[in-house]
């Protein structure tokens, strides 16, 4: 007899978003499908840094690295972050993590213990609940409230949702699915809450550098003291469309880099030196890719901000940064029905609402890190399903 899974395994929901996918594997029916339900660039990731990959391999970079990331790279982000910021962080601040998502569960290796509580704000991107729920903590969500057509978070309710078991909260700003955002004053305002509560706070800053009118979007890094308990979840997936080569970073608090060592040794050991020269280069040579992206990103925001005002079913708060449109259509409450409905009928390929807790049943997500072209062909079939 085969003994059962854990409980925390078999308590596991499938993401809806892959789920839907399925729908349209192998059918011939979908070979024109234009795909805007995942969260990436359309465009593989800039030759500089695929080449600068490829001469590492060549000059055999094929060794386990050190826990914390190798050194040019933690030197290269330590200067990235200062230069962007104002900073001044050292080496000994950053913890190297094979993806973002490695960053996060790290984090929650670090901060929680089953039964702890995280406060957080939802919807949000799935893998935020999971990630806490595998550590048996429990999630706490505050929904964002949609006020004169923008996404606040109440801060005086996300505070008190704050109880005697909670440890960390989860900041996820610049927001997927919903493109909020927190201002420098709210920022401060949470860092305040954290001090004087001793409650740990996980900053998920992967969108930082999505944003259309300035270089990044407000951010705890130049907000927070060495000792303050913060740590800022970083990724390159997302800022130079580098999704698929697992890579990203943890800004840490002062003498706590062998601890994190230590936690990344038992969970992924290393992430590997090709991968993270790529990541070199990517910080020093990306920034006209990423530039060149958000034009092109932001010419398909607009086409889409154009075309949902044609249609009055549908309801699209504008994000504030990220590169999605998240919006609600009159009269549906089964998302997933009506993301099947537009992949069936209109050949277009959204995420429904669902897959970001409950709070998001009843809206869509698209993703427009795409073309224009991509997005006005797309926008061509979605109106006559929308009208
Ligand atoms: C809010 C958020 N955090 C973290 C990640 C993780 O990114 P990655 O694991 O690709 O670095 C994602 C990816 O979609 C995300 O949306």
């Amino acid at each position: 007899m085969r003994p059962a899974l854990s409980a925390k395994v078999q308590a596991l929901q499938p993401s809806l978003i892959r789920e839907l996918a399925n729908e349209a594997t192998g059918s011939a029916k979908f070979n024109d499908l234009i795909q805007l339900w995942y969260g990436e660039p359309d465009l593989p990731t800039p030759e500089v840094v695929r080449r600068a990959c490829q001469q590492a391999l060549d000059h055999g970079e094929t060794f386990y690295t050190p826990n914390a990331g190798i050194l040019p790279l933690r030197e290269a982000l330590a200067a990235y972050m200062n230069d962007l910021y104002g900073t001044s962080f050292g080496v000994e601040r950053i913890l190297v993590t094979g993806s973002g998502t490695l960053a996060l569960t790290i984090a929650s290796q670090a901060l929680l213990a089953p039964g702890d509580v995280l406060v957080t704000h939802a919807p949000h991107w799935p893998n935020l609940s999971a990630i806490q729920q595998l550590r048996g903590a429990r999630v706490v969500r505050v929904p964002l409230e949609l006020h004169d057509g923008r996404w606040q978070l109440d801060l005086q309710r996300f505070f008190d949702a704050c109880g005697p078991d909670t440890r960390a909260m989860l900041i996820n700003s610049p927001a997927n699915p919903t493109g909020w955002m927190l201002d420098d004053d709210g920022q401060l305002e949470i860092l305040d809450f954290c001090r004087r509560r001793g409650i740990w706070l996980i900053a998920d800053e992967v969108y930082n550098r999505i944003i259309y009118d300035r270089t990044h979007a407000p951010t705890f890094a130049d907000k927070i003291g060495p000792d303050d308990p913060v740590l800022i979840v970083n990724s390159f997936s997302k800022t130079w469309a580098m999704t698929g080569w697992r890579l990203g970073w943890l800004t840490i608090p002062a003498g706590l880099l062998g601890r994190f060592e230590m936690l990344t040794e038992y969970t992924n050991s290393c992430t590997p030196a090709a991968t993270q020269l790529a990541g070199v280069c990517a910080i020093r040579e990306g920034e006209p890719y990423l530039r060149a992206s958000l034009a092109r990103w932001d010419q398909s925001r607009r086409l889409l901000r154009d075309a949902f005002a044609q249609l009055p079913r549908a309801h699209c708060p504008p994000a504030e940064a990220a590169f999605y449109a998240w919006f609600a259509c009159e009269g549906v409450a089964d998302s997933y029905a009506l993301a099947s409905d537009i992949l069936h009928e209109a050949r277009v390929g959204l995420a429904p609402g669902g897959a970001f807790a409950p709070e998001g049943e009843g809206w869509l997500r698209l993703c427009h890190a795409v073309a224009p072209e991509t997005m006005a062909r797309a926008l061509e079939r979605l109106s006559p399903v929308l009208k």
